[in-house]
């Protein structure tokens, strides 16, 4: 007997139309859910994804963004919070603005979209939430206080979630990647960069697919008793943080 055809989902992912979270969106549609991926443009995601404008710094383009996927895919039943900047400098040159902005989109942004699908979590006792963090939010990195604080505060938001509705069939997670070949890490400087992959156990970059496939499963039915961690996809970069 073959198995059974699984259960179409209504996935988001936020900041799909590039990078890792393009490949998130990439990796549910190849296991057949309904995804649903948000840009700032409202463009470019990938074939076969609903993309739809939103910026998470701003409620009212989520409230839009939000009833569009539902009225076309059904309530979220699978949210990424992907969506992120940098903004590097020392503490010294760190401006109040920019902390804030990264603290706003990063930290914020995950907030303000998690609180609009939760209800509808609730309500069908089922759900899976997965924050897009960082290595840097446990190691620390020179040059990231903003960032830093950013996504060590999303493991903040996963466990408290994981108190208030983990016995409602809703986990919510953390995946926290090391050093991943996209745009984010292409700005850095050729030095930066090898310096960093001496830096790594696993001697490497990874490429978005392998921080892709560790959302999904996180994401699955069969893991469906993993709630409040904190999973690293970092080349043994972060271990023992
Ligand atoms: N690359 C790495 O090595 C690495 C390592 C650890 C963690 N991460 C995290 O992984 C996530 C994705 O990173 P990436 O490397 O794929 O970055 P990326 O290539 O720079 O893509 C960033 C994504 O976030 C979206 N975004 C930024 N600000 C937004 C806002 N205000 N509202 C809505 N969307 C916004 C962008 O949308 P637009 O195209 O509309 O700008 C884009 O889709 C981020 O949270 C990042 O912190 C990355």
């Amino acid at each position: 007997m073959s198995d059974p055809i699984p259960e179409q989902r209504s996935v988001l992912v936020t900041g799909g139309n590039r990078g890792i979270g393009r490949s998130i969106a990439e990796e549910f549609l190849r296991r057949g859910d309904r995804v649903a991926v948000t840009s700032r443009s409202g463009e470019g995601g990938p074939e076969g994804a609903l993309t739809v404008a939103a910026d998470v710094t701003d409620g009212a383009s989520l409230d839009a963004a939000i009833a569009e996927v539902e009225a076309a895919h059904g309530p979220i039943e699978v949210l990424v919070a992907n969506a992120g900047i940098t903004d590097d400098q020392l503490l010294l040159r760190m401006g109040d603005e920019s902390f804030e902005s990264v603290l706003d989109t990063n930290l914020t942004g995950s907030f303000r979209t998690v609180k609009r699908v939760i209800k509808s979590m609730m309500r069908k006792k089922k759900g899976r939430i997965v924050l897009i963090s960082s290595v840097v939010g446990l190691y620390g990195s020179p040059g990231q206080v903003n960032y830093a604080a950013s996504k060590s505060g999303l493991i903040g938001i996963a466990r408290a979630i994981t108190r208030e509705l983990g016995s409602r069939g809703i986990t919510a997670n953390v995946v926290a990647p090391g050093y991943i070949d996209t745009e984010m890490t292409q700005e850095l400087s050729e030095d930066l960069q090898s310096s960093y992959r001496s830096a790594i156990p696993a001697g490497r970059f990874a490429a978005p697919e392998e921080v892709a496939k560790v959302v999904a499963f996180v994401a699955s039915d069969d893991a469906a008793y993993i709630s409040g961690a904190v999973i690293p996809v970092d080349g043994g970069l972060g271990m023992g943080h």
